[in-house]
């Protein structure tokens, strides 16, 4: 996720696009970069920087020339680490376009390949670039028309962008675009803007125009065209932003945990976007997974609790051993490692010292490292063979949602990988497990549509003491997830349960009206019916139970219902209600949702 600004108008466009940035730095913070069209004909002026905002603001002196047109980008880096050149915005060789993107374009390589061929020379390692030159080219094509262009280039992208450009043979003129990734204009008295959100501009006007599904948005101070692909000129839909800036800042939601809650079904596309029917050279180019007898996952918190369910789908799929480690807890124990032990470090992060350190270890004796990350250029894919990122986008939340989701979708892709390399997974069932994994996004919505009374049935919860968790098969690492979410957001004691182990002692615990929260295995499947005993034996005892289930329970006091899909992936599907319901629970309590007690969102201290 990146923030994309651009502003065409009466003031001067350093200022509102410095402003726009600032207010678009939670959208990505790896870099940020600023391009002006100042005199016809001549180059742009640009600059861009990697870190943070403040970096590129330290260097822009009163050398900055006066234009009233020009674009800006902060970037969540997803190809290519945080560096100046792979910083947006991308020019071409004539230094006279330049561009910027929020997405992935997930056919860059062959659209390189051949640019490169017509002579184009690349300076970055972004997908963003093959862009830039495309549309060089495009424009030639169409007589120096920049809004032709884009339209004819966007014919030719596979993935999801925002793009924003501008040329320097047309001081003033904005050229937007977009597909499956968002950008809204921002209508002015004398000027226009274009934008990720409506918090780049909201503190100049209120009145804004949503652009649909690959529709291009062509404008100047005093004028706005918006077109499809074919050319055909759209209606404006105009609004009202009703939103205050910092509520614009977060979506309109109250919380940013709650935004990224909603936002998990584009996480979870974006993450499988191009990688459902194999990973491509750029993932695994860096590793060899021949003679690999081992897998080990370490991780901490929620990611260790995504290696869990890792374990279900990778052992069983590519039919080798996989062990799951407490990072904390794995090399004090010096564990046996070897050149055969596939070491997989989960982290959001990428800083987490528990896990860097845990992996170091494994690596200084040996071990390939193939690390699951969601933070480009971070220490932990730094320093492994081979990095899976997850897409989620910047997690500002301390308490991981899309992370954990694409972690999900992660352990499964490289379940699907080692079970292609090794020829252990049955054809049939790869091809089912690749249909379902499409319609992951789809089914987390359907969830989320159903969520709105959990809020309500949690708050009936709020003066309880502890709740608990149950979960069997991929279901148990999610209660473990479960009862994490309650724990660190509503500080209130929370326990994830194997169902089978509660006769072992848990069932001491329960009360009367003690909650215990069922997540069911799929309908009809033999662990769905041990659950089920389990949720008698536990009523008989006096609790109330809240069942997430694919299928009616007729024992359940409260039934939260979600889809069917494959048991492994139900894991994905059965977190969500319980993510809402430890979102609520804070929210009940008034706790700090965005930034819980005692907790940071990266622990980079052991
Ligand atoms: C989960 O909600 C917490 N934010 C925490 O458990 C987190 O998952 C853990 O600290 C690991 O962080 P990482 O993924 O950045 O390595």
């Amino acid at each position: 996720m990146c923030g994309i600004v651009g502003y065409t108008g009466k003031e001067l466009a350093l200022t509102p696009v410095l402003e726009g940035l600032r207010r678009l730095e939670y959208r990505g913070y790896d870099s940020a970069g600023i391009a002006l069209a100042v005199n016809a004909g001549e180059k742009l002026w640009i600059e861009k920087r990697a870190g943070k905002l403040g970096n590129l603001e330290e260097i822009l002196g009163d050398s900055v020339p006066k234009s009233h047109s020009g674009i800006g980008h902060t970037r969540w880096a997803t190809h290519g680490g945080p560096t100046d050149e792979n910083a947006h915005p991308h020019l071409d060789n004539e230094g006279k376009l330049a561009l910027i993107h929020n997405g992935i374009i997930e056919n860059y390589i062959e659209l390189r390949a051949e640019l490169e061929k017509r002579g184009h020379v690349f300076k970055s390692e972004t997908d963003t670039e093959s862009v830039a030159h495309l549309l060089s080219d495009a424009r030639k094509s169409h007589k120096g028309d920049l809004a032709a262009a884009m339209r004819e280039v966007c014919k030719q992208l596979r993935g999801s962008f925002t793009l924003l450009a501008i040329h320097s043979d047309e001081p003033g003129r904005i050229v937007g675009a977009r597909r499956n990734s968002p950008l809204v204009v921002g209508v002015g008295d004398g000027e226009n803007f274009l934008a990720s959100d409506v918090s780049a501009f909201i503190s100049h006007t209120k009145r804004a125009l949503e652009l649909g599904q690959d529709e291009i948005a062509d404008i100047t101070a005093d004028s706005i065209v918006i077109t499809d692909l074919s050319g055909k000129v759209l209606p404006h839909n105009e609004y009202e932003i009703s939103w205050d800036a910092s509520a614009a800042e977060r979506g309109g939601y109250e919380h940013f945990m709650l935004k990224e809650i909603f936002e998990q079904p584009k996480a979870i596309a974006d993450t499988l976007l191009g990688r459902i029917t194999g990973l491509d050279g750029e993932v695994t180019k860096g590793i060899n997974l021949d003679g690999i007898d081992k897998v080990v996952i370490v991780a901490c918190g929620t990611a260790y609790n995504a290696g869990l369910v890792g374990k279900y789908a990778i052992e069983k799929w590519a039919n080798i051993s996989v062990d799951v480690e407490l990072a904390s807890e794995y090399r004090y124990r010096e564990p046996a490692v070897d050149s055969k032990t596939l070491l997989v470090p989960i982290s959001q992060s990428g800083e987490t010292m528990d896990t860097l350190m845990a992996m170091r270890y494994a690596k200084e004796h040996g071990a390939r490292v193939f690390a699951v990350c969601n933070t480009n250029g971070s220490t932990i894919p730094r320093e492994s063979d081979a990095v899976l990122y997850t897409h989620a986008g910047p997690e500002i939340a301390v308490a991981s949602t899309k992370a954990f989701e694409t972690q999900l979708v992660a352990m499964y892709l490289l379940a699907l990988h080692l079970g292609r390399v090794r020829g252990t997974i049955d054809k049939k069932l790869m091809v089912q497990i690749e249909a379902e994994l499409a319609e992951l996004p789809a089914k987390v919505e359907q969830v989320l549509e159903t969520v709105e009374p959990l809020r309500a049935l949690t708050r009936k919860f709020k003066d309880s003491t502890s709740m608990l968790f149950l979960g069997r098969h991929v279901g148990f690492p999610v209660a473990l997830e479960g009862a994490l979410k309650l724990k660190e957001l509503a500080y209130m004691h929370a326990e994830g349960f194997a169902g089978g182990e509660l006769k072992h002692g848990p069932i001491a615990l329960i009360d009367e009206g003690t909650p215990v929260i069922a997540i069911m295995p799929a309908e009809g499947s033999l662990l769905a019916e041990k659950m089920a005993s389990n949720i008698q034996e536990v009523k008989a005892r006096g609790a109330v139970i809240i069942a997430i289930a694919d299928a009616p329970l007729a024992s359940a006091d409260h039934l939260v219902r979600i889809p069917k899909t494959h048991e492994f992936l139900a894991a994905v599907l059965a977190v969500v209600p319980l993510q809402v319901i430890a979102y609520e629970m804070a929210v009940a309590r008034g706790n700090d949702v965005d930034q819980p007690r005692n907790l940071a969102k990266s622990v980079t201290v052991e």
